[in-house]
């Protein structure tokens, strides 16, 4: 059968550059589609440097200005991997020019860029994809399929924390190449919208809307030198932020994210307790879902570590056999895979720019929280 191409136009190769590459080469590998995935394209302001990444991830050709990238007739899907600020302009830019787009999280620098993304998308009409690749972990999807089977009751609590160590060190810079994180012009926020934005992304998803916030947020470290100006400015991120919140169907939930958090590298965790069942999962260990059934027989009840990885477990059947884990780059794969079946089945891929908003408009709840002290309504996306 003659396939759909999909050629990609990539902007920005460091950390998601090659997370998205990685994915783009091993989508059709292993999982058959009537699309054909294309790295057409890379985009980078340094030229000999996007040379070399198209040269090793397999890229045709490059471009050093995004916008030369966005008019080629022969780009169908425009990948944005760059810092938050880009995201806006470069989303707006291909919606534009008819191209699909799949564009790195938080969708926006706060809501209001996301509802103009979301509209610039709509009126374009074109298939569109935020990477919020956590939901596509094997064991991720099966708590999902858990939750909506029922089987945990009525939800009580959900909570998540995404917990770091690597800014603690004060003569840190911020600002610039590596470091446009501690940079709330380039990044929006600091913890909250980096990291919490994957644990609200998750929850939003396995859980509901969430309806109102009260939040705590903190900057440990209140000078840095800036890289790009060389004097020590204003810390304008947060450090860490702690928030609790009500959900839509009455469950109460708890999250904390801090780069403050010594020993910690990357610990996503979230649970989910109903009345009948119990959710635990975690990043270090991302393979493993841990379950507890009040169904089972009483002297033998007790938490469950389950191995996903089985033939039959969601994505796992179409990689190795079972036993053998997945990691990391498999859950951008498995983005892909939901964005070839979204334009496979016309209904589009999960999440999407609306999910993206939705995120965006808690994030904004929770860092207006943290600076009134006072509880703050979500904004809901119509
Ligand atoms: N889904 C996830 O788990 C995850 C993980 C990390 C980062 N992210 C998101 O991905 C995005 C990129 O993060 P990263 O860690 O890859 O950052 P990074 O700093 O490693 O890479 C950013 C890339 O963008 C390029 N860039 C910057 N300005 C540009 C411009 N004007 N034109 C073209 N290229 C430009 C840089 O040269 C670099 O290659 C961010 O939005 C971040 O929040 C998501």
């Amino acid at each position: 059968m003659p396939k759909n191409q999909l050629r990609i136009g990539l902007i920005g190769y460091s950390f998601m550059g090659r997370a998205h590459s990685n994915a783009f080469h091993q989508v059709n590998h292993f999982f058959p589609s009537s699309y054909e995935v294309i790295p057409q394209a890379v985009c980078g302001r340094d030229e000999a440097k996007v040379k070399e990444f198209a040269a090793r991830w397999g890229y045709k050709s490059v471009e050093t200005d995004w916008r030369k990238m966005i008019a080629r007739d022969d780009i169908d899907v425009i990948d944005i991997a760059t810092p938050n600020n880009l995201h806006h302009e470069q989303a707006i830019a291909a919606a534009k020019a008819g191209k699909m787009i799949l564009c790195e999280k938080p969708l926006g620098l706060n809501g209001k860029e996301a509802e103009e993304m979301l509209k610039a998308i709509k009126k374009a009409g074109v298939a569109n994809m935020v990477w919020y690749n956590y939901r596509r972990c094997p064991a991720v999807v099966l708590a999902k399929n858990l939750i909506d089977s029922g089987k945990l009751g009525r939800i009580y609590h959900y909570r998540a924390n995404f917990l770091q160590d690597w800014t603690i060190n004060a003569d840190l810079p911020q600002g610039g190449t590596g470091l446009w994180r501690l940079d709330a012009k380039v990044a929006g926020s600091g913890v909250t919208g980096d990291l919490l934005a994957h644990c609200i992304d998750t929850a939003l998803w396995l859980n509901g809307g969430i309806k109102d916030v009260t939040a705590m947020t903190e900057t440990f470290v209140k000078e840095r030198k800036h890289n790009l100006t060389g004097k020590v400015e204003k810390v304008s991120i947060d450090d860490a932020c702690s928030f609790m919140c009500h959900f839509n169907n009455g469950s109460l939930g708890l999250f904390e994210s801090t780069r403050y958090a010594r020993g910690h590298k990357a610990l996503y965790t979230f649970e989910i307790n109903g009345a009948n069942m119990s959710l635990k999962w975690d990043l270090h260990d991302l393979h493993r879902l841990q379950i507890f059934d009040y169904s089972d027989e009483s002297q033998e009840r007790g938490w469950k570590s389950v191995h996903v990885s089985d033939g039959d477990h969601p994505y796992c059947g179409k990689w190795w056999v079972p036993g053998l884990q997945l990691g990391y780059e498999h859950s951008f794969v498995h983005a892909m895979v939901e964005f070839i079946q979204g334009l496979e089945s016309g209904k589009g891929a999960k999440p999407d720019f609306k999910d993206g908003l939705a995120t965006d408009y808690v994030v904004d709840a929770v860092l207006a929280s943290g600076k009134s002290r006072k509880w703050q309504k979500v904004k809901q996306v119509k």
